[in-house]
C-alpha cells in the first residue's frame, strides 16, 4: 500500500485528534502518503478529501472534538453512496481506509469493504464505551472523569439545600458512562437502558435513604433509562419524597474538552496500530484494547455480541450507598 486515508465519523469524542495524528504520523514514518476525509462518510461521497503532512496534525493530541469534523450520512447506508465512496478512493489512488467511530461507522466500514472491495480498519472512538471487543473506547475516560466532576459539585449543592439531584449523563443505549459515574461518585442509585427502570423502585430507594437518615442524594441515569428522561422521572417521584427533586442534564459537555492523559495514550496506540495492521492487508477488522495489549475484532463480531456491563458494580454501588 502506498496510500491511505484516515475519517471520523458519528458522535464526537475526545481522544480523536490524537487517534488522527497518530495515524497521519505513523503513516508518513512508514513511508506512505496519508490523505484525510472531512465529514466522515459524506466527505467520502463528495470527495471532500486532502492530503496530510506531520505538521497538519501539529498541536492537535490536546484538542478535543475531531479537526476532520464528523457527521451521521444517511446516504452512505445506501448502495449508490458506498459506490461513490470507493471511486472517489480509487481516482486518488488510495488504497486503504482507517474508520474513527462508534458501532454503527463499523457497519458502514464494513459494507464498504465486503461490497468494494475497500480494505478498512477501524479506531473504536465513542464517549459510550459501548463497543464489543475492546475494554475501552477513546473518549469514555474523559467524558466519565467530566461527568464525575459535575456530579462532585452538584452533590455541594444538594447537601447544603437537602435535596435530590437527578443527574442525567449521555447514554441512550448503553449505561457505562453511568455506571461508572455512579460507582465513583457514590449514587444512591444508577439507572440505565438495560435495565428495566421504574419510578416505584426509584421512589423506594429514596423513602428507604431517608429512613436511614439520609438528608440529600444523587441518582445518576442514563440519557436511555426513562421513557422522557430524568425530568420525566422527577415529575414521577417528586410527589412522593420530602426532598425537593432536582434535575440535572449534562448533555454534550461530557462530550467536549481536552482528553484525559488514558484517552491520549489509547488513541495514540491504536492510530499505530491500525496503520501497522492495514500496512500487513488485515482489514475488516477494528483494532481495540484489552489487559493483553491490543485486539483485532473482527467488524461482524462487534454487532453479534453485546459488551455487557459489570454487573457487580451496581450491587457495589448500593451496599456502598447505605
Ligand atoms: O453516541 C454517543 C452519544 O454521545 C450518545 O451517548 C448520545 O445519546 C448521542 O451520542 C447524542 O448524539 P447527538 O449529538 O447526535 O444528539
Amino acid at each position: 500500500m502506498e496510500h491511505i486515508a484516515v475519517l471520523t465519523s458519528g458522535g464526537d469524542a475526545p481522544g480523536m485528534n490524537a487517534a488522527i495524528r497518530a495515524v497521519v504520523r505513523t503513516a508518513i514514518h512508514e513511508g506512505i502518503r496519508v490523505s484525510a476525509v472531512y465529514r466522515g462518510y459524506q466527505g467520502l461521497i463528495d470527495g471532500d478529501i486532502e492530503e496530510m503532512g506531520p505538521r497538519n496534525v501539529a498541536n492537535i493530541i490536546q484538542r478535543g472534538g475531531t479537526i476532520l469534523k464528523t457527521a451521521r450520512c444517511p446516504a452512505f447506508f445506501e448502495a449508490e453512496g458506498r459506490r461513490v465512496a470507493a471511486t472517489n478512493l480509487s481516482k486518488r489512488g488510495i488504497e486503504g481506509l482507517i474508520v474513527i467511530g462508534g458501532d454503527g461507522s463499523f457497519r458502514g466500514a464494513h459494507l464498504l469493504g465486503e461490497e468494494q472491495g475497500v480494505p478498512v480498519i477501524g479506531i473504536p472512538g465513542t464517549i459510550d464505551n459501548d463497543i464489543y471487543g475492546t475494554d475501552v473506547t477513546i473518549g469514555f475516560n474523559t467524558a466519565i472523569n467530566i461527568a464525575l466532576d459535575a456530579l462532585d459539585r452538584l452533590r455541594d449543592t444538594a447537601a447544603s439545600h437537602d435535596r435530590l439531584f437527578l443527574i442525567e449523563v449521555m447514554g441512550r443505549e448503553s449505561g457505562h458512562i453511568a455506571l461508572y459515574v455512579g460507582v465513583a461518585g457514590g449514587a444512591e442509585a444508577i439507572l440505565v437502558p438495560e435495565h428495566d427502570t421504574r419510578a416505584e423502585h426509584v421512589i423506594n430507594v429514596i423513602l428507604n435513604a431517608q429512613k436511614r437518615g439520609k438528608t440529600s442524594s444523587v441518582i445518576v441515569v442514563a440519557e436511555g433509562a426513562y421513557q422522557g428522561g430524568a425530568l420525566e422521572l422527577q415529575n414521577k417521584i417528586q410527589p412522593h419524597c420530602t426532598y425537593e427533586v432536582r434535575t440535572s442534564i449534562l448533555g454534550h459537555i461530557q462530550r467536549g474538552g481536552s482528553p484525559s492523559t488514558r484517552d491520549r495514550v489509547l488513541a495514540s496506540r491504536l492510530g499505530y496500530v491500525a496503520v501497522k495492521s492495514l500496512l500487513t492487508r488485515r482489514a475488516g477488522v477494528m483494532v481495540g484494547a484489552d489487559q493483553r495489549g491490543t485486539t483485532h475484532v473482527p467488524f461482524i463480531e462487534i454487532w453479534n455480541n453485546i459488551k455487557v456491563l459489570d454487573e457487580e458494580l451496581f450491587d457495589i454501588a448500593s451496599v456502598l450507598a447505605i
